[in-house]
């Protein structure tokens, strides 16, 4: 019998010790830990179990699950944390079903996740969106400024919460500090989207994240940034304007009723994986990126990163961003070319710029490999004015998801869709930030910027599948 109220004792070592133990399962999982199946020895199903006695229960813990939470609310500093075995994805929509009520206006930032916009069309709620600040050179998005927000909140002094997407994709942090004073100044909630930044908080060589920021509500994916199986993330709620019942209440509709104790394991274990000595190597590999900039300063042609920090924006420097707007290569094609000619796979390329991700996993030789396939390709590469244009204003919206993806809907070419209203959701993954939302109108400007994004080697999502040739959009429009 396992003891689980041995704070020194991980979940994961419970589940070995589970294992040795070799109390015959008559329960499930079906394969009954039993690996004569090579895949299943691969897998690691020796070690997964369900909810059974001894082992807590992820809805409703009280004990080593319990345990393990609160060890990430100590790490982080928050009220309270919850783990999250269906990523960011399944803390989103949860966060904001917990908080909202039909019918309520809320501010999200316009770079959200998709599953934010899914989280509006589920809770009926009224979205007023924040544009952030555009970077003309890089052709990015930046940060959402405070004083969108107040502008906003000022024209919508109703709005009961705040979404905010920081870090982007990208790597580009807003100033969660002054936003949040200006949310709790009107009363409402801030939740934000750090599905990119859940080392922020962690270690002094980042400018910090939300939860030391003063967000309400923060959920981070730890698959994405930090040593952590994919899928695995976390929510901390952080004051007591989150009901915590209500968010837990949240969690057990839009997550599984039977949550992977291995991944839960990945969660637990990589906390504690991220002490110091992590963090160390961490510090290494972010001074190793920063001597890359310097080494990387003499490219003829390619921009890389630095010329960001111009910007007022503050950055996470594990993440590098090559510009291609000003040569003959698109975003997509120098990854063709680092993948096929020097085995490197970047983490996402937009039309004009693509994004490496570096960790602590990474070496001198991974983050050197790069620097000298980015130097060779610059030397061969040629010098042109860019040619994809800022993306079009937010197109005017005239009527909410919900009833437009339930409307009456047909396709059309794309010859004759300007002026129709879209029944689906049409946008490039990564990043899932929507380019149309159903219920908004599709005008030339944006169909134009679909285009473009095409020709430049971006694959369009939709419902279609076949943007922006042809577009799903409401038959009355
Ligand atoms: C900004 C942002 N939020 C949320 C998500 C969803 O995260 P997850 O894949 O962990 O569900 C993503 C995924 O790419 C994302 O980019």
């Amino acid at each position: 019998m396992q003891n689980h109220k041995d704070e020194k004792k991980g979940l994961l070592q419970l589940l070995r010790e589970n294992r040795a133990a070799g109390c015959i399962p008559m329960h499930m999982p079906g394969h009954k830990r039993n690996c004569s199946a090579a895949y299943l020895q691969e897998l690691g199903a020796d070690l997964d179990i369900t909810e059974i006695h001894g082992f807590d229960s992820l809805h409703g813990a009280s004990g080593i699950l319990q345990d393990a939470m609160q060890r990430a609310a100590n790490r982080w500093g928050s009220r309270q944390s919850y783990f999250l075995v269906g990523g960011s994805t399944c803390g989103i929509l949860a966060g904001i079903y917990a908080v909202v009520q039909k019918g309520d206006r809320i501010l999200m930032s316009r770079n959200c996740h998709k599953s934010v916009y899914n989280a509006v069309e589920l809770t009926g709620v009224s979205p007023v969106y924040l544009t952030p600040e555009w970077d003309p050179i890089w052709g990015i998005e930046g940060a959402v400024a405070p004083e969108t927000v107040k502008k906003a909140i000022a024209e919508n002094p109703d709005v009961s919460l705040v979404v905010i997407t920081s870090p982007t994709y990208d790597g580009i942090i807003s100033d969660i500090a002054e936003i949040a004073n200006a949310v709790h100044e009107a009363g409402a909630v801030l939740m934000v989207d750090e599905a990119h930044g859940a080392h922020l908080d962690l270690s002094s060589c980042f400018v910090g994240g939300a939860v030391k920021g003063g967000a309400d509500l923060v959920v981070q994916s730890l698959h994405k940034t930090m040593p952590s199986l994919t899928q695995t993330a976390i929510a901390h709620v952080c004051s007591e304007r989150i009901d915590t019942c209500r968010f837990t209440d949240a969690l057990s509709i839009f997550e599984t009723s039977s949550p992977s104790y291995l991944l839960m394991s990945s969660i637990d274990e990589c906390i504690n994986y991220m002490q110091d000595p992590v963090f160390k190597r961490w510090n290494c590999a972010i001074a190793e990126n920063k001597y890359i900039f310097s080494s990387l300063a003499k490219l003829r042609i390619f921009g890389c990163g630095d010329t960001l920090a111009e910007q007022k924006w503050k950055r996470d420097p594990s993440k590098i961003l090559v510009n291609t707007r000003f040569c003959n290569l698109t975003g997509p094609q120098l990854a063709t070319l680092l993948r096929e000619q020097y085995n490197i796979e970047v983490e996402m390329a937009a039309a004009q710029y693509v994004l490496a991700m570096t960790g602590p996993g990474d070496t001198s030789e991974t983050i050197g490999a790069l620097a000298q396939a980015l130097c060779e390709i610059d030397q061969i590469c040629e010098k042109c004015e860019p040619d994809l244009h800022m993306p079009p204003p937010v197109p005017e919206r005239v009527c909410g998801v919900y009833a437009a993806k339930r409307g009456r809907r047909c396709n059309v070419a794309r010859s004759s869709a300007a002026g129709k209203i879209s029944g689906e959701y049409v946008y490039a993954y990564p990043p899932g930030i929507p380019l149309v939302v159903p219920g908004e109108r599709l005008d030339d400007a944006l169909l134009q910027y679909m285009e473009d994004l095409a020709a430049h080697g971006v694959t369009l999502h939709s419902d279609t599948g076949a943007a922006p040739q042809v577009f799903s959009v409401l038959s009355m429009g």
